[in-house]
């Protein structure tokens, strides 16, 4: 089924958009730049899962365990999960989602679909061990711009595992991902980094200058900054 039918145009410019399309359309050999003409240089595996996308719902699903619905500050997106879970090797057998989303979130989905669903399927507790950056990897990279649009479906499938855990009376098992480690060396979490900007922080120098974080491990930059942007938007949206 071609998802392009089913996504609502939005406003970015790399989204998709939902007028017929033709064989010509898309161009699958061409990135994409922004308005400041950098280059959004994106995978192979980024674009077969944009294409052809794994695990999409066309219509919500019926017998599900589990629903998890979020919604981007960043941008405004939203992503839905629904899992279906064997209760006796507490496996995901099946997860289907929706999204009004860009294409990067379409691609980190269905590859985050396959993840929990492949050889068997995921045991509940690992697949919420899942990060952005095992999606990230799955995919061979996203461009650093577009690595919050990986937050989304991870965090709508922790949502439906903690829906999973309240529908079957398991409510002490229900896990919060914030206090994932983003900086190993330092051991700071990304509860750390919501703090930093509730207490004021704007930039990532700002939360920097309060957490140190990446300053012994600068490859988690990247995610500080979108989880940055991420809370900067959320805690201004809560005013
Ligand atoms: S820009 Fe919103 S999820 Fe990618």
């Amino acid at each position: 089924m071609s998802i392009f039918n089913i996504f609502k145009k939005s406003t970015n410019d790399e989204k998709a958009d939902d007028s017929p399309k033709t064989e010509e359309q898309p161009q699958a050999n061409v990135d994409l730049q922004d308005a400041g003409g950098q280059e959004w240089v994106y995978s192979d595996e980024v674009r077969q899962h944009f294409f052809e996308p794994q695990n999409f719902a066309s219509k919500a699903p019926e017998g599900y365990d589990g629903l998890g619905l979020v919604g981007s500050p960043a941008c405004g997106d939203m992503m839905k999960v629904w899992i279906k879970v064997d209760k006796e090797t507490e496996k995901i057998t099946d997860l289907k989602w929706q999204t009004f989303g860009c294409a990067s979130a379409i691609a980190s989905t269905s590859a985050l679909s396959v993840m929990a669903t492949e050889n068997g399927g995921m045991k509940i507790d690992d697949a919420l061990k899942i990060t952005p950056t095992d999606i990230i990897n799955r995919l061979s990279g996203l461009p650093d711009r577009k690595i919050h649009c990986s937050v989304l479906g991870d965090k709508a499938l922790e949502a439906a595992i903690n829906d999973y855990f309240k529908k079957t009376n398991q409510e002490n098992r229900i896990k919060d991902k914030s206090i994932r480690v983003i900086d190993k060396k330092l051991n700071i979490t990304e509860k750390d980094i919501e703090q930093a900007v509730k207490d004021g922080a704007k930039t990532l120098a700002e939360v920097q200058a309060k957490t140190k974080v990446g300053t012994g491990d600068p490859s988690c930059l990247p995610e500080v900054e979108e989880l940055v942007r991420y809370y900067i938007e959320k805690h201004d949206s809560e005013k």
